[in-house]
């Protein structure tokens, strides 16, 4: 079948019988053995697997201290709470994110600030320290589909010294300046759910320089106590809780699935970004479809590959391309609706010409297929109907 056939939302036949995910991970034999042995060690949450995860996440990301949590919303949660962020305080952030890093800030009774991105989509420099008053006690950026934010350009244009949280959740492995994510901002917070690059069901991290931060952090993952289970053996039984706590912990066979996928990141980094040049390649000459943005020495951990589509030189609108798309069996989707323009935020006040750039980026922004376990073939099926789908939009007047 070639892009002259008619795409399936006309009428004609979808070009897959079985529907390709945007996301998917890849368990091994290798990985279901260690978790395996994970569970018979007899030890089910913390422990030494816990551990050697951890010590594994700050080997890979050149950072001293890495606490692995439930989430990586828990992760963001913690990263907030380990600064003492509260009622009365603002963080910035940009808008072009998951809701969970902007709830992260609510939950905490701060106020989310949004500031516009860049031509990287991520927090623009100057929009943030514009946004920066009195009450700003934080900066949230986001590796917006793997791509770390400039951290040092951030640091460099804020009003004053303030501490820079990333949330990482696309970008473990990705690197900036040759130095990689988790060693550029104050707390990396990274998520392990099944899409990303490695996984352990549900589960994240936080990353960190600072001892005492790392030492906050774990406290909170584990109620505020001042030991963990295991640290309270023999005559080590008395505990104290200082602050206000919670349950974050990541069990020990999640921790087992996560230290076995990360020996595999580099192999996983290396295909993803052979599938995310493949598709420059293929995509570049399809009238109205904007690539990915390549900044110079930035190292993108590719996450998502999200192109933008120009309604005008498409044929269609953005919406119309992912319903098209998803009639061929072909899962696009939108990451993501701009968060302070969701209902929820809509309702705290926010609306429309609060970050003008992001609000346009996420009117045009198509995430295509991309991860590991997708061959060739499968992405030659995003790029036919694409074009497809281009060409009748490019000739269908009731669309204009
Ligand atoms: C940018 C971003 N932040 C935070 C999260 C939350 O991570 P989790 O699903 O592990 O809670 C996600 C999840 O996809 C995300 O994409």
């Amino acid at each position: 079948m070639t892009p002259d056939n008619l795409p399936a939302v006309a009428g004609g036949p979808p070009l897959r019988s079985s529907p390709l995910a945007y996301g998917r991970h890849v368990l091994t034999d290798r990985d279901v053995d260690a978790v395996v042995v994970a569970l018979r060690s007899g030890t089910l949450t913390g422990g030494l697997d816990v551990a050697s995860f951890e010590a594994a996440l700050e080997a890979r990301c050149d950072v001293p201290h890495a606490v692995a949590v439930s989430s990586g919303t828990a992760a963001l949660d913690l990263a907030v709470a380990s600064l003492g962020i509260g009622a009365g305080d603002e963080v910035v952030t940009t808008p072009v994110t998951f809701v969970s890093t902007a709830s992260a800030i609510v939950r905490s009774g701060a106020v989310p600030v949004f500031a516009d991105v860049g031509d990287d989509r991520c927090l623009d420099p100057g929009a943030a320290a514009r946004a920066v008053t009195s009450r700003t006690r934080a900066l949230i950026t986001v590796d917006y589909s793997g791509l770390p934010a400039d951290v040092e350009a951030l640091r460099a244009a804020l009003p004053r010294p303030l501490p820079v949280i990333a949330d990482a959740a696309h970008s473990l492995g990705a690197s900036l300046g040759g130095r990689p994510v988790g060693s550029l901002a104050d707390i990396t917070t990274l998520s392990f759910h099944p899409v990303k690059q490695i996984t352990t069901g549900e589960g994240g991290a936080c990353l960190t320089a600072d001892p005492a931060l790392a030492d906050r952090i774990r406290r909170l993952r584990n109620h505020g106590m001042t030991s963990s289970a295991e640290e309270r053996g023999g005559m080590q039984w008395r505990y104290d809780v200082t602050c206000l706590g919670s349950n974050h912990r990541l069990t020990a066979f999640q921790a087992a699935l996560g230290r076995s996928q990360l020996d595999r990141l580099v192999e996983v980094l290396a295909r993803r970004r052979q599938l995310a040049d493949r598709y420059d390649s293929m995509l570049r000459d399809i009238p109205g479809v904007g690539l990915p943005p390549r900044p110079p020495g930035r190292q993108s951990a590719w996450h998502l590959y999200a192109i933008e589509v120009a309604a005008e030189a498409f044929g269609c609108d953005r919406d119309t391309v992912i319903d098209a798309l998803r009639a061929e069996g072909i899962e696009a989707t939108l990451h993501y609706p701009a968060v302070h323009l969701l209902s929820l935020y809509r309702s705290r006040g926010y609306g429309p010409g609060t970050a003008p750039r992001a609000e346009a980026l996420c009117s045009r922004l198509v995430t295509l297929p991309l991860h590991p376990a997708m061959s060739e073939s499968d992405q030659d099926d995003v790029v036919v109907a694409l074009a497809r789908i281009q060409r009748w939009a490019a000739t269908a007047p009731a669309l204009r």
